[in-house]
Order: C-alpha cells, then sequence, then structure tokens
C-alpha cells in the first residue's frame, strides 16, 4: 500500500512556514504590477429593490478615479450558475450589502474615498429578513446540501416518542456565523496579450477558471488563476466570489491590473455565511438508555436568489441506532445574503443540537453521557445500512474520557465550585463525512535525484504543500528532503477545491498514483535519466468518485471544562481535548493544528461568534471583527488533540480521511454541555455570551 519512505505520518514542518513569517510568501493583493490599480466596491443600501440612478459624476472627478462602474456601463458577463456572481449587470438588489457599484482609482484609498462619493437612488421594497420557525412561507425542499433528502423517515418516531419511559423534546438556536479568513476575499486580475491572469484568494483554482471561462466567454486554456498562498477560507472561498468577476471587469475596463480587496465589513453579506439554524429535537428512550425514537426538525433562511439549505439534521441519520426517525429541513427564503459553506457545513450546528440533546437524555436517564452515547452505537450506518469502512467513536470517547480524567465526575449540576465561580465539564461526539473526488497529478523524475509533483492543489492555510510531498516520498520511497511539490496555479494538473475536507485524499490520491507509476517506469530503466527527467501522469477520474458499498466517516470526542462567574455571566473555558478517529494521519503537526484550530472555531461558535439580522435595517448588525467576536489567545486555553491511529482500506492508497472539519463538529455542544453541569442551567441560545448566561 505504501513506499518504504516513511515520510507518511512524520510531523514535517510547513514548507512555505518561514515565507510566511517573513512576509516573503505573496498572497492575491500583493503581485505589484506595473500601473496595477485598486477597486472598491459600492454596496446596495437598501434591503430589497431597484437601483433607479448612479450618480458618479463627483466620483469620477475625484483624484485618481479611473474608472466607476455600475449596472448601465459594466462589461456584460453570461449569466453564471451562481447568482451571487450577476454582479453590476442589472439594477436589481436581492439584498443589502450587494456590490451596485465599483470605483477603480490608482490606490486603494482613493478608490475608497471615491466609493463614498457614489450617490445610488433606489426604490425600496417592502422586506423580510426575520427567520422564526413557524414562517409562514418555511417549505419543505426537495434536496438539502450535498445532495442529501430533506426528509428521511424510518418507523413511527411519534409513537416511539408517545410511549418512551423516558424522553426530551428540545429546541437550539444557532445564529448566522461568519467565515471571517485572515485575508479577505481578494483578487488581482490582468491581461497579458490574450492571456487573462488573476491571483485570487480561493479554496480551488482549477473551478475559478472554469467559471471565468464561461463568464467572459474567455477560452479556458488562455487563463491562468493563481492561488499561492490563502489566508484561510473555512468554505467562503470554495467557489469564485464576486470579488474575482469584478477584478476581472475593472481589468477589462481600464486595461490595467486591478486588484479587489473586498473590504472586511463588505464580507458578511457578500461570501456567504452559515445559515441561522433553529432545531427541534425530540429523543425517545428506555431506562436502558437505547433510543426507541429520534425526530430531528431544522428550519434555515436561504436568499431570494439562491437555495442553500444548510444539511443539519443529516448528522442524526449516521450517528445513533435507533428503530424510528424522522429527520427534515425547511427552508424559508428571505431578502437575506445567500448563505454558503462554513467549515462542516451541517455537522457543525447539527451535531451542536444532536450533542445536545443527547446530554439533555443522558440527564433525563440519569446516565453518564459517555455511556449512553456508547450504548447507542449502531452496528451499520442507520440511514444507509451499509457497513462502516471503520468507526472507532467508542475508542474515542473511551481516549477521550481517560486523558481527560472524567471518571469519577459528580454529575450533578452545579456543584464544584472554586471560590465565586462554578465548574463543569461536558462531552459530545463528532463525526464528519469521508468525501473524496477525482484529481490529475504529474510526477516527475530528475537527473540530480529529485522529484517534483505537480498538482493544482490549494494550502488554505493546513500545509498542502507539505503533505503532499510526503505522500509522494513515500509512495517513491525516498527521503522526504528529495521531494518538491508545486500547486496552487490552474497551468498545472487541474485538482479539485481545498473543501469538505476531501483535498488531501483527492489530491493525494492522484499524487500517489502518478508516483507509484514514475517508480515503476524508473525500477524498468537502466542508465542515467535524460535531461528532462522522467514523467508520469495520473488522473483518479473513475477511482476518487466511485461509489463505496461502505459508510465512511471519520469520528470523534469532545471533552470541555468550563468555569462560569454568576456574577458576571462570563464562561471561560478552561480546559478542551479531542480526540478523533480519522483513518491514518499523514503529518502529525499540521494534522493537530487542524484539530485544534476546528475546536477553537467550536469554542467561538459556543461562547461569543454570532451575528444578527437587523430586522428594520435588513443586514447583519455584526459586520466587523469588533461586534463579531472570534476568539483571541486571551479566549483559549491548552487544547489538546490526539487521535486513534485507525486502518481503514477503504479509502485510498493513504489511508487518510478528512481532517479539516471535525476538529470543529461537536466541540460547541461539549463547552454548552458543561455551561450545564456547571450552572444547572440549560442555555440552548448560541452563543453563550454573558447577556445570555447571567
Ligand atoms: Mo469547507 S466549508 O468544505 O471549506
Amino acid at each position: 500500500m505504501t513506499g518504504t519512505g516513511g515520510a507518511l505520518g512524520a510531523p514535517a514542518e510547513r514548507r512555505e512556514g518561514r515565507q510566511k513569517v517573513t512576509g516573503g510568501a505573496r498572497y492575491a493583493a500583493e503581485h505589484p504590477l506595473p500601473g496595477r490599480a485598486h477597486a472598491w466596491p459600492v454596496p446596495a443600501g437598501v434591503a430589497r429593490g431597484r437601483v433607479t440612478a448612479v450618480h458618479t459624476r463627483a466620483a469620477q472627478d475625484m483624484p485618481g478615479v479611473l474608472a466607476v462602474l455600475t449596472h448601465d456601463n459594466a462589461p456584460r458577463i453570461a449569466e453564471p450558475d451562481d447568482p451571487t456572481l450577476a454582479v453590476l449587470q442589472s439594477p436589481d438588489v436581492p439584498h443589502r450589502g450587494w456590490p451596485v457599484a465599483l470605483v477603480v482609482a490608482r490606490t486603494l484609498e482613493e478608490a475608497r474615498a471615491a466609493a463614498g462619493a457614489v450617490h445610488v437612488e433606489y426604490a425600496a421594497e417592502e422586506h423580510d429578513v426575520h427567520l422564526t420557525a413557524g414562517h409562514p412561507e418555511a417549505y419543505e425542499p426537495e434536496k438539502a446540501n450535498g445532495g442529501f433528502p430533506a426528509r428521511r423517515e424510518w418507523g413511527d418516531p411519534d409513537a416511539a416518542l408517545a410511549s418512551a419511559p423516558v424522553a426530551v423534546d428540545v429546541s437550539y438556536q444557532v445564529p448566522p456565523l461568519h467565515n471571517h479568513p485572515m485575508e479577505p476575499h481578494t483578487s488581482t486580475a490582468h491581461g497579458d496579450g490574450d492571456r487573462l491572469v488573476v491571483h485570487t484568494s480561493s479554496q480551488g483554482g482549477t473551478t475559478v477558471r472554469a467559471v471565468l471561462a464561461a463568464l467572459f466567454e474567455h477560452p479556458e486554456d488562455r487563463i491562468t488563476v493563481v492561488a499561492d498562498h490563502v489566508g484561510g477560507g473555512f468554505g467562503s472561498k470554495g467557489t469564485p466570489r464576486p470579488d474575482v468577476v469584478l477584478a476581472v471587469m475593472a481589468a477589462r475596463a481600464t486595461g490595467r491590473p486591478v486588484t479587489v480587496a473586498l473590504p472586511r465589513r463588505h464580507m458578511p453579506s457578500v461570501v456567504g455565511h452559515r445559515a441561522p439554524t433553529l432545531h427541534r429535537l425530540r429523543l425517545a428512550a428506555g431506562t436502558d438508555g437505547r433510543l426507541t425514537g429520534l425526530t430531528h426538525e431544522i428550519v434555515t433562511h436561504t436568499s431570494r436568489i439562491k437555495e442553500f439549505v444548510e444539511q443539519a439534521a443529516v448528522p442524526a441519520r449516521v450517528m445513533y441506532a435507533t428503530p424510528a426517525s424522522r429527520t427534515v429541513h425547511r427552508a424559508v427564503r428571505l431578502d437575506v445574503p445567500s448563505p454558503s459553506w462554513m467549515r462542516a457545513p451541517g455537522e457543525s450546528p447539527g451535531m451542536y443540537a444532536l450533542e445536545s440533546a443527547m446530554d439533555e437524555l443522558a440527564g433525563a436517564l440519569g446516565m453518564d453521557p459517555v455511556e449512553l452515547r456508547v450504548r447507542n452505537e449502531p452496528d451499520r450506518e442507520p440511514d444507509s445500512g451499509k457497513p462502516f469502512s471503520s468507526r472507532h467513536l467508542t475508542e474515542c470517547l473511551r481516549e477521550g474520557a481517560r486523558r481527560f480524567g472524567w471518571d469519577g465526575r459528580d454529575p450533578r449540576p452545579r456543584t464544584r465550585t472554586e471560590g465565586p465561580l462554578l465548574l463543569g465539564t461536558g462531552v459530545a461526539a463528532a463525526t464528519y463525512p469521508v468525501l473524496v473526488g477525482p484529481s490529475t497529478a504529474e510526477a516527475r523524475a530528475l537527473p540530480d535525484g529529485s522529484f517534483v509533483v505537480r498538482v493544482n492543489a490549494t494550502d488554505i492555510g493546513t500545509g498542502a504543500r507539505t503533505v503532499l510531498a510526503q505522500v509522494a516520498a513515500d509512495a517513491l520511497g525516498v527521503p522526504l528532503e528529495r521531494v518538491r511539490s508545486e500547486i496552487g496555479d490552474s497551468d498545472l494538473p487541474s485538482a479539485p477545491l481545498a473543501g469538505g475536507s476531501s483535498g488531501t485524499a483527492s489530491w493525494g490520491w492522484s499524487v500517489h498514483r502518478a508516483c507509484t507509476a514514475l517508480a515503476e517506469r524508473l525500477a524498468a530503466r537502466t542508465g542515467p535519466l535524460p535531461e528532462e527527467g522522467v514523467t508520469a501522469h495520473a488522473d483518479t477520474a473513475g477511482l476518487a468518485d466511485a461509489d463505496s458499498p461502505y459508510a465512511r466517516h471519520a469520528f470523534g470526542a469532545h471533552f470541555a471544562e468550563v468555569a462560569v462567574d454568576p456574577v458576571t455571566g462570563e464562561v471561560r473555558v478552561r480546559r478542551m481535548l479531542g480526540v478523533f478517529a480519522a483513518g491514518r494521519i499523514l503529518n502529525a503537526r499540521t494534522a493537530r493544528s487542524q484539530f485544534i484550530g476546528g475546536m477553537t472555531m467550536g469554542l467561538g461558535m459556543a461562547l461569543t461568534e454570532g451575528s444578527t439580522m437587523d430586522a428594520a435595517f435588513g443586514d447583519f448588525t455584526e459586520a466587523d471583527l469588533a461586534s463579531y467576536h472570534v476568539p483571541a489567545h486571551a479566549d483559549v486555553p491548552a487544547i489538546e488533540a490526539h487521535w486513534i491511529d485507525e486502518e481503514d482500506t477503504h479509502l485510498n492508497p493513504m489511508g487518510s480521511k478528512g481532517i479539516g472539519e471535525i476538529g470543529n463538529v461537536g466541540s460547541a455542544a461539549a463547552i454548552g454541555n458543561a455551561v450545564h453541569h456547571a450552572t444547572g442551567v440549560r442555555y440552548r441560545e448560541l452563543p453563550l455570551t454573558p447577556d445570555k448566561v447571567l
């Protein structure tokens, strides 16, 4: 299955680490091309309606201004599949914050100043941005995201609930959440003869190239999309965003290189968000703790222009054995910005609710919450009936309990104190599906004994260059130092995005295959290599996208300890510990970073991150990093991430599952459950800010 290199699993340092910390790594706005201009969008000032006039004269007369694009004069583009990319094409305003003009100027400051001088008139219409569980326009879509049926039912959960000796019927709310990668969504576009060259901050440049080719009717082989270094995305850069479309429009309109870096305050309404979800969960159990029925019903919002249904009830189809189940998604089309992917979409809010409800059920049963979960382990995936390729949730729970010191915990709430503080501990499970897609790659052996692998993978901060070199070194059976990886350029062999925790598996599979072919080719040769080296290509189409007879998911367990100040309502996380079963871990150092990064994001979801829709204004109230608090160092305790070495031969040649998202899943529930244990109060609306906990 693997070669003799021994590079896989090693805690290899990020290859671009030094470049990044010394400023040598260039991001999408950092390509100072000659004559490069900057653009600043003008966001719509109404939540619904039409632009009736854009007064641009004052802006055009300001220093440095090169162009003001509006729906009247912007280059026309073909109709995109993604309606959020149809910017400056019509006077319609689908939501507040939608770009209605773009000012291009010599400098960023000039563009920004002139954008403030653009005066837009609107014919405003009544808007509705307020999601309620009983919204009269709530509908059941055919599918939730990921192609999952909106509804799945088996058995008779209502009858089970009516007759169960123990049951809980609980509702939870997860607010809108924002991705807020450190690097905003940014693109620099320029024409180079008949080539279009774009540096963009994206999770997947191959798709950006395809979308630009379609929108601008420009041959794909004359477009180069570079995403060399990407400062995070968390899903919001998984698809092309308006910045790249606007940058190309502006470059075409002015004949210059143009950079569009979305201002931080524009991001919440332009780059997608985690849609709010309203959950109702009912769990029925026998006195032995075994589930007899489960329902998980969610209501979420989507925008007027795009249907996006957060698949938050899907994990309840995977997690626990139950003879009766109903999981349903409903959505309401509101005048809100289009929601989109955010780390562990579906699983993150869904497992917050399910794992909180399991904790409530454990309380109602008087049963240890670790034990309750173990007792409800299914033999097969409940939804499909397929066997699991591997499932070590029980091991994660047991190992986590041991490391955390869970045994001997007094289950009674509000019993542990430290001075004025209330202390509590909580547990929750995690799951995330194994996703993988076809990719191509090239591997080359050079006469100097070194190797190069090439694939249009994207490093969104995860260490993709490094792990792909490890995969290659392992497959070739050579030391890691002899392998270089080239990624982040659409002129390289095409590859899918860094998303759905699938990047390493998808790219790695094709890299592994190319290297295996190369090794065979080298073994069959004699004599020195030619100057250009020896090359092998691979394409995993038909392999990586083949249906599996197995249900493939990663699992994990989170443990958290909190201190709650009953005077101020402040919750501090003291400890977090996660144990994951995610197949083979390919790089111990970067994997750990992924896990603790996900857990930190869960801490934010539990305690500090939350956005609200201003019903009158029709927009997110928390549009900047002052009002939308992403955990800072002072908020984050020592976090431990461990894993169980899992051998799973039903995945890919590396034996790996994805690790980018599972650290996030369930972590907010573990904290919420710890807050309940500390206080004796069950708060069911995130985030647990002092105003709620007080
Ligand atoms: Mo992730 S939301 O698939 O980048």
